[in-house]
């Protein structure tokens, strides 16, 4: 007699269940009938055990235990499909069809790019990758390069002086003598790095970039240079540019020679890059100085050697198109993030 109410009130709660549907006010008020803390039907159920004959308790126990636990996981599992529909359909949740949020995504600076090109265009030759300090001792950034101090090639460079007799390297020839005092030939180094002078305009910068090369070796000649700039300003713009070698002069390379290419925005025609001559200049070099194999310890009777410098910022700006050098080095990400 008692397990039948208790299968009249499984029923109901089931048909009240399903009436309820996904309306969440509804299956609360279900809720509260059957399994109300203070008057819910289930206490009335369970005061009900104890009023059962004896013989009774054991069956009516163990059907009031199944239905308090279907009632309980019913409700549960109401509840998990109710806040699942809620989450689905509120205006203030997630929409899943908008757009991500933009991960920002970090660019290479131009400078670094160019570097990158004129790096592995020499590893591919077998040259190795070196570096020196900036802040410079005059000995190597001047004298051991053949420039004494009343030489005219020093106001050409503007220093900036540092306390103690230091300075700010003015090029990256430095790191030649560096190298040679420390290394025997052969040679092959290629030098990345900042340099500094008191410059400033559309043109130059008080910090800038250059990379220095320099080979050594025995019967080194000034075929080798030619050949060696002329395959790597090949690989660096195209084999389409014409290298021309003009008579130059710097105090650490005897012959010397400015390097320039056919202008690669006009073919020669005559533009406002090339200032109308159809020619870019683009590096200077020459072959080592014997003088300056002498000041490093490098015997100048048994080896001869190539070196070269060029403005890592200048070909930046000649292949992006940058009319302002400073531009840069201003750090505005509206710059860089075009080279993501
Ligand atoms: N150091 C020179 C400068 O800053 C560039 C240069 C010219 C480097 C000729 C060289 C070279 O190694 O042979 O203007």
């Amino acid at each position: 007699m008692g397990t039948t109410r208790l299968d009249k009130v499984r029923a109901d709660f089931l048909t009240d269940l399903e009436q309820a549907g996904d309306d969440a006010e509804a299956v609360e008020k279900v809720r509260i009938k059957f399994a109300g803390r203070r008057s819910g039907l289930l206490l009335d159920l369970t005061a009900a055990l104890r009023e059962l004959p004896k013989e009774e308790k054991r069956d009516y126990g163990r059907a009031l235990n199944e239905l308090k636990t279907l009632i309980n996981t019913k409700l549960a599992e109401v509840k998990v499909q109710a806040n699942a529909a809620t989450v689905a359909t509120e205006p203030s949740s997630v929409d899943v069809t908008l757009p991500g949020t933009p991960v920002p995504r970090g660019a290479q600076h131009p400078v670094h790019i160019v570097r990158r090109r004129i790096e592995e265009i020499f590893l591919r030759m077998g040259y190795d990758v070196e570096a020196g300090p900036e802040a410079e001792d005059d000995w190597h950034n001047f004298e051991a390069l053949n420039i004494p101090p009343d030489h005219p090639a020093r106001d050409d460079q503007d220093t900036f002086y540092l306390p103690g007799g230091f300075l700010l390297r003015t090029h990256t020839s430095p790191v030649q003598a560096r190298v040679m005092e420390s290394r025997k030939p052969p040679i092959r180094i290629i030098v990345p790095g900042r340099v500094y002078r008191r410059d400033s305009d559309l043109r130059h910068s008080p910090m800038f970039h250059q990379i220095e090369g320099l080979l050594v070796d025995e019967g080194i000649t000034f075929g080798n240079l030619k050949a060696t700039l002329e395959t790597f300003l090949h690989a660096l713009f195209s084999d389409d540019v014409e290298v021309r070698l003009r008579p130059g002069y710097f105090p650490f390379t005897e012959p010397s020679a400015e390097v320039d290419i056919s202008c690669i925005f006009c073919d020669r025609k005559g533009c406002g890059v090339c200032s109308g001559s159809g020619w870019i200049e683009i590096l200077g070099s020459g072959m080592v100085d014997p003088r300056v194999f002498e000041a490093v310890g490098v015997d100048s009777e048994r080896y001869t050697g190539f070196a070269f410098g060029l403005g890592l910022d200048r070909i930046a700006m000649l292949v992006y198109g940058i009319p302002d050098l400073r531009q840069l080095f201003a750090g505005d990400q509206r710059l860089t993030r075009q080279f993501a």
